[in-house]
């Protein structure tokens, strides 16, 4: 039987006009004004309602062991986080250390999020170690329909990959004509400063952002960037966090790198202060790139407007407030992250279009299209065409309410947001056109979520 999603004004990065879908199987199989449907359809009634292609987040970690413990979350809470907040589709960051084996650490990732996720999903691989079965082993991944990579250039000796494997892999990447995601921060700059900060008896949250100043960050865009243009690679640097990184990238994108660029959902709404509170109540805050001077905040919102910065992810990345307290004696020891899958959309609608100048079709752009594009998932995902999947998001521009860890999906014991308020919420969420979602309730099937296979972009 097939659905119909009836009279809402359809939004897509391109275009806006009022409209019925119809729904056959998993796909969208005609838009126009008074469809003609057969008997027996389900309606869903979205007059006064916005209607979205189904928003895809492009940096989660879900599954996570780091800094000595583990994300926490699961796929099914995380994926039911993301649908009731609008999002159909995430990346996962597939993030095996340097000691692990990369084939067995994406089998283990891949056999973590089957079956158990409610939305669909594909994963970045971290290559974290380049070594004599490197080139082989991404080849296999890369065949398994994981065509994006992950480096990381902070995080010495755990993830972070050196100058050498850095070239080995964005040469590969080219060849493969696989993109190359990448945090980009000094790693020898970031561990010399915490060494120096923590003799000096600076052991508190608030020295985390000293401890990794925006002119590392800067240092790291610029190097990656010089790594893609001399390799022709594709870059795209994740979770950009300030002004001097966003110059080093522009300048590279000016001179014809070809690189792209994604900021969070953490960097366009919070800043140091939030890492400078005291107790927990800061750790809570600690991600890296970290929350900057409040300066950067109008920077990265008119990079955004304008196109510089193409996409918003969350940098998902859950820790409760026991584990945050591992880093109680020493700020290098908090686990580093900040959960936000459940609510992007809704905090990027409310202060971006509602009251941000954004506008509406560079949001569908940044929160869904571009990922779409970037990453191989076009038009099957990031928009509402015939053919595509049906994954849509019909939202109600008049639900008021508050960012609460009382009242969220997710697992995790605080949120990042608290008390911020926000103006629009999902009220139906379709996802290859089942209902997953109805106003903050998940409603669904939990293993619904398929892995997404793509194709290399050559
Ligand atoms: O602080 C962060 N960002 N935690 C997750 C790991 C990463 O660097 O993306
Ligand atoms: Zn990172
Ligand atoms: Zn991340």
């Amino acid at each position: 039987m097939g659905m119909l999603i009836k009279g809402g004004e359809i939004v897509t990065a391109e275009s806006r006009m009022r409209g019925d879908i119809f729904i056959e199987d998993e796909t969208v199989s005609a838009i126009g004004s008074g469809l003609t449907v057969p008997k027996g359809t389900e309606v869903i009634d979205a007059a006064g309602k916005l209607i979205f292609p189904g928003f895809i987040d492009p940096h989660v970690h879900i599954h996570l062991p780091f800094m000595a413990t583990f994300a926490k979350d699961t796929h099914a809470a995380a994926s039911k986080a993301a649908i009731v907040g609008g999002t159909t589709t995430f990346i996962e960051m597939c993030c095996p250390s340097r000691k692990d084996d990369a084939l067995e650490g994406y089998h283990a990732w891949k056999q973590k999020a089957e079956g158990n996720n409610a939305c669909d999903y594909a994963f970045h691989m971290a290559v974290t170690r380049y070594d004599a079965q490197t080139e082989a082993q991404l080849k296999e991944i890369v065949r398994d329909g994981t065509t994006s990579f992950k480096i990381f250039l902070s995080y010495k000796n755990f993830f972070g990959v050196d100058d050498e494997e850095m070239f080995q892999t964005l040469k590969l990447a080219a060849k493969l004509g696989v993109i190359t995601t990448a945090h980009c921060e000094n790693a020898e700059l970031v561990g010399q400063l915490q060494q120096q900060l923590l003799a000096e008896g600076k052991t508190g949250a608030e020295w985390h952002e000293p401890s990794r100043p925006e002119a590392v960050e800067a240092e790291g865009t610029t190097r990656f960037a010089t790594f893609v243009e001399q390799t022709g690679a594709t870059g795209y640097v994740v979770h950009l966090s300030c002004a001097p990184a966003l110059r080093a990238a522009v300048e590279a994108k000016v001179r014809g790198v070809n690189l792209h660029i994604e900021s969070v959902l953490p960097h366009f709404l919070l800043d140091k202060s939030y890492a400078e509170r005291a107790g927990v109540e800061g750790m809570k805050h600690i991600m890296s790139p970290p929350l900057r001077d409040k300066r950067n905040l109008p920077v990265l919102w008119n990079a955004l407007k304008t196109g510089l910065i193409e996409t918003v992810g969350t940098d998902h990345c859950p820790f409760d407030k026991e584990q945050k307290l591992l880093g109680a004696k020493a700020f290098t020891q908090i686990p580093n992250g900040i959960p936000g899958i459940e609510d992007r959309v809704n905090l990027m609608y409310t202060y971006g279009v509602k009251y941000g100048g954004l506008d509406i079709h560079r949001f569908v752009d940044a929160l869904s299209t571009r990922a779409a594009k970037l990453f191989g998932l076009y038009p099957r995902k990031g928009t509402i065409a015939v053919g595509s999947d049906a994954d849509l998001v019909v939202y109600d521009t008049k639900y008021r309410g508050t960012i609460s860890a009382a009242t969220q999906l997710g697992i995790n014991d605080y949120n990042g947001f608290e008390g911020f308020a926000i103006e629009g919420r999902p009220s139906v969420v379709t996802v290859r056109g089942k209902v997953q979602a109805r106003d903050g309730v998940f409603v669904g099937e939990q293993g619904r979520g398929r892995m997404i296979r793509r194709e290399p972009q050559l």
